[in-house]
Parts: structure tokens; C-alpha cells; sequence
């Protein structure tokens, strides 16, 4: 059976996973975080003491002992780190950080496409994250660049982790979003960029519900 592939990348915070959450759970699809896996792989560097920006040897030589397993349960996607469940503390900011850097690295990369790209064989699929359209899912039927203002997209961040009941300073906020989206635009192996045939969503004006609508639209439109 061929499945279906809608492909969603953009910086962070243009709501890309929580949209395309409810577009996929709407429609009957699977969602798929890539980014939850990054963040994954720069957990386990954190908590082994790898210096990722000065030491990417020692995380390459370890990447064996790097097990991701996302599992879909009544309480949504969860994460699992060597067995143990950490769809929490992936989303605090070290860990934002630390993805970015983990994900400048070919090998880790290579690792985690290939996973990627196996999930997507076998179910019809919403995969969000950075190189999505352009490099893992080169063939999806749908391909969407998702994005809005950087004023925006810190303050979403800021108004999610204040929901949560996190401490969260705006301007910090809006400093490490900057250094994620230089660095991700900017590194030589497969960087952030619109792909040429991914439909662009602005969503600086929309709302939530507007956002999920837009998407779902231009999914109908081709199944
Ligand atoms: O949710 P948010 O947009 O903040 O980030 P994320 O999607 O969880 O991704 C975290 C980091 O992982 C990004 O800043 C990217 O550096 C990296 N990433 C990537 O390089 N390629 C992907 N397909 C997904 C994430």
C-alpha cells in the first residue's frame, strides 16, 4: 500500500507541532516530530557530559548507544531515551539549545533520517521539523513551509512554557530562538530553507484553529 507523506518544516516556534498535531489527529494521521528526536539524541549528550559544540567525536563514537523509540499512547507521542520516557524534559531550553548543536552533525543526522524515513513506510504521515521537504520526504505529496514573525513566534513560546507553569523570560526567549534559527539555517548539512515546491503558510495573522484549517485544506486538496 502507498501511504500518504505531508511534509511540514519552518523555524521554531511557528506552531508547526501543535498544528500539525491536530491536522494529523483530525485527518486520521500519523504525527511525527522530528525535532522530538534531536532533542532526544542532545539529552543523552547532556546527561553524559558531552561537550557538544567542542567535542562531536565523542558523540559520534557513542551514537550506538543512542536508542529513540517514539511510541503513541492515549496521553499523545511519547519519547523514550534508552527505555526511559522523556517527552517532559526534552522540552525544557538546555535541551532546545543542545538539539540545535546535536543537529549540525552529520552522523546524527543520518541516524535519525533513516528512522524518519521508515516511519513514514508504513502509515500516512505528518512529519514536521527542519529538512523535511527537502531531504527526508523529497517525494511527499504535501509540503508545507510553516512560519510567522520572530516577534511572534517568542511570544507563543513564552505564552506555552508560562502555561506549563515554567519560569520563561521573553527576551531570553527570543535570544535563543535567534541563535536556533541562524544555526539552522546556516549549517552545511541539510539547513532550514523553504523547499522550491513547499507551499508557503505565514501564520503571524492567523490563530490557532485558522492554522490547523489552512493545513487541512491543502491536505484535502490532494487526497
Ligand atoms: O519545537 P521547536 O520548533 O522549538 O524545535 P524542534 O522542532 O523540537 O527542533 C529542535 C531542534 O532540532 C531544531 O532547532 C533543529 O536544530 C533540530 N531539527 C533539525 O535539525 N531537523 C529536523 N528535522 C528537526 C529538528
Amino acid at each position: 500500500m502507498n501511504y500518504i507523506s505531508v511534509a511540514i518544516d519552518g523555524p521554531a516556534g511557528a506552531g508547526k507541532s501543535s498544528v500539525s498535531k491536530a491536522a494529523a489527529q483530525s485527518l486520521g494521521f500519523t504525527y511525527i516530530d522530528t525535532g522530538a528526536m534531536y532533542r532526544a539524541a542532545a539529552l543523552f549528550a547532556i546527561e553524559n557530559g558531552i561537550d557538544i559544540r567542542n567535542d562531536r567525536e565523542t558523540l559520534i563514537n557513542r551514537l550506538e548507544e543512542v536508542k529513540i523509540v517514539i511510541r503513541y499512547t492515549d496521553k499523545g507521542q511519547r519519547v523514550y531515551l534508552n527505555g526511559r520516557d522523556v517527552s517532559e524534559r526534552i522540552r525544557e531550553e538546555d535541551v532546545s539549545i543542545g538539539a540545535s548543536d546535536v543537529a549540525v552533525i552529520q552522523e546524527v543526522r543520518d541516524k535519525l533520517v533513516a528512522l524518519q524515513r521508515k516511519m513514514a513506510r508504513s502509515a500516512n504521515v505528518i512529519m514536521d521539523g527542519r529538512d523535511i521537504c527537502t531531504y527526508v520526504l523529497p517525494n511527499a505529496q504535501v509540503k508545507i513551509f510553516l512560519t510567522a514573525s520572530a516577534e511572534s513566534r517568542a511570544q507563543r513560546r513564552y505564552e506555552q512554557l508560562k502555561e506549563k507553569g515554567e519560569e520563561c523570560d521573553l527576551q531570553k526567549i527570543r535570544e535563543d530562538m535567534e541563535y536556533r534559527d541562524k544555526n539552522d539555517s546556516e549549517r552545511a548539512v541539510a539547513p532550514l530553507k523553504k523547499a522550491d515546491d513547499a507551499v508557503l503558510v505565514d501564520t503571524t495573522e492567523l490563530n490557532f484553529e485558522q492554522s490547523v484549517e489552512k493545513i487541512k485544506e491543502l491536505i484535502k486538496n490532494v487526497l
